[in-house]
């Protein structure tokens, strides 16, 4: 995909969960209108190649820990100088998280652990630089199943991205005057290690995911990345708290074409 926007340039932006999947595809994006990007994952080996290959910044950083989240957005300022972007997308969708049935207290615990709190950790510890700025972009990744029911259940994680999506909207609210917007991406099924480890063992849940998908197929990560990089820029000034759904119809759709 070729970029000629240059909307970015002198802006940094962290990037939770950047070394793989749509964190990996924004990073690059991000860098490619300008932005120095900081890429903040558990995954070292995947982390510090992307950072290297984008001449920007790798924290090692477990989302969940508060101590190093807040660390992570102090390295940013004392390397750049301000936290204009902070792209809260680190998740993960194991497969002991299913119906509530079937899924214990552990998975249900390390699902909303890793996918929400880690979304009111990084809000926390980045909006005080936005603050001093007067001005800063925060993305947090939610989901279309925060708007949507399904019967193939996870339901730690459903429940997970219902949160990141009202958190969303209430920090867009709360603080709007302060020029910090706050907008939830709710990606529909992305083609990622993500995806691709919870169907890879189940053909028939990904064939009956696809049925009820307009555009007839999966997004690519370049698809989100170029959502996120409007939202981080000056082109959305006019969005906050918003539902910012990115699903190939899914959420429009009662019935699909053949
Ligand atoms: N892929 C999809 O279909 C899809 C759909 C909707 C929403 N999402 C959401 O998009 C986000 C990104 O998903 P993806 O598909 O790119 O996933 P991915 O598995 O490709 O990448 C996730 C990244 O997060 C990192 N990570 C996991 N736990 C972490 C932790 N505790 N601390 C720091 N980093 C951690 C991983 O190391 C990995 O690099 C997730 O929040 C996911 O829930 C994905």
């Amino acid at each position: 995909m070729q970029i000629n926007a240059r909307r970015l340039v002198d802006r940094s932006a962290v990037i939770t969960g950047g070394a793989s999947g749509i964190g990996l595809a924004s990073a690059r994006r991000m860098a490619a209108e300008g932005a120095r990007v900081v890429i903040a994952d558990v995954d070292a080996v995947a982390g510090e190649q992307v950072a290297a290959e984008l001449g920007g910044l790798f924290v090692k950083v477990d989302v969940t820990d508060p101590e190093q989240v807040k660390d992570l957005y102090a390295q940013t300022q004392e390397a750049y100088g301000s936290v204009d972007i902070a792209f809260n997308n680190a998740g993960i969708a194991p497969p002991d998280d299913a119906s509530i049935l079937d899924t214990d207290i552990d998975a249900w615990r390390r699902v909303q652990d890793v996918n929400l709190t880690s979304v009111y950790l990084c809000c926390k510890h980045a909006i005080p630089y936005m603050q001093q700025q007067g001005k800063g972009s925060i993305i947090n990744t939610a989901s279309f199943v925060a708007v949507m029911g399904a019967a193939t259940s996870q339901i730690s994680y459903s429940a997970s991205k219902g949160g990141v999506l009202s958190m969303s909207r209430e920090l867009g609210v709360e603080f709007a005057r302060q020029g910090i917007r706050v907008n939830a991406l709710c990606p529909g099924p992305v083609n990622t290690p993500l995806l691709k480890e919870l169907f890879a063992k189940d053909l028939e849940k990904a064939a009956r995911r696809l049925v009820h998908v307009p555009l007839g197929r999966f997004a690519e990560p370049e698809e989100l990345a170029a959502a996120v990089a409007f939202l981080a820029s000056d082109d959305s000034s006019f969005m906050t708290a918003s539902t910012f759904l990115v699903d190939g119809g899914i959420s429009g759709a009662y019935v699909t074409p053949f």
